[in-house]
């Protein structure tokens, strides 16, 4: 292509973006600059679960499903490279002390007590409750295998 057709096409190019916000024909859907950061939601909702201890297991809706946080997580939910609070009262070193769950045996790096990287970021999978309304209507009821 040569270069003032290129150019030419550029202008109408711009040009059509250009009626399109002008006259409201395109918008985006979140009202901001798509470059733009995602806005913080305007408030966090409260956990439903208390503070650990208080809870029972939130049942599992199928197999290999990662189980769901029962308890709340403020103020120990920092995982960073040098610490992990999950692992405080997680971790193989503590979870009796603490009586708590020990964490997945397919989380452990074999036959070590050190949980294997692609499981460090535990709330990548495992996610604390809020009774937040669904965001659009499902009908999942979830598999699980039935007992023998
Ligand atoms: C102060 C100790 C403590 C800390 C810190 C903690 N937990 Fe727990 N966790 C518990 C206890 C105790 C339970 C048992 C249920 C209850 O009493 O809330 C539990 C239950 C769970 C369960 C449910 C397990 C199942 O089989 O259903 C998951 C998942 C979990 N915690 C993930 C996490 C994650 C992720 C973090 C870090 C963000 C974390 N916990 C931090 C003590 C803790
Ligand atoms: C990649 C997803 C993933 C990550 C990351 C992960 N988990 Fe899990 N977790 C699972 C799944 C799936 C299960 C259920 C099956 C199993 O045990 O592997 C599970 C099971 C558990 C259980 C219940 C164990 C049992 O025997 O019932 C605990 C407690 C737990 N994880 C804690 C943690 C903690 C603490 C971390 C971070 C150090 C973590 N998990 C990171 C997916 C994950």
């Amino acid at each position: 292509m040569n270069r003032s057709v290129t150019m030419i096409l550029a202008a109408a190019l711009a040009a059509a973006a250009f009626g399109c916000t002008q006259f409201g024909g395109v918008a985006t859907l979140r009202g901001a600059d798509t470059a733009a950061a995602d806005k913080a939601p305007a408030e966090q909702l409260a956990y439903t679960g208390k503070k650990p201890g208080l809870q029972k297991p939130i049942a599992r809706t199928f197999s290999t499903q990662p189980p769901l946080v029962p308890h709340a997580v403020d103020n120990f939910d920092e995982i960073t490279v040098e610490s992990n609070q999950c692992m405080e009262c997680h971790g193989m070193d503590s979870y009796q002390k603490k009586n708590a769950p020990k964490l997945g045996d397919s989380h452990l790096d074999a036959g070590k007590k050190l949980v294997t990287m692609d499981r460090y970021q535990c709330n990548s999978c495992h996610v604390p409750q809020v009774d937040a309304k669904p965001l659009v209507d499902n009908t999942f009821v979830g598999h699980l295998p039935q007992k023998q």
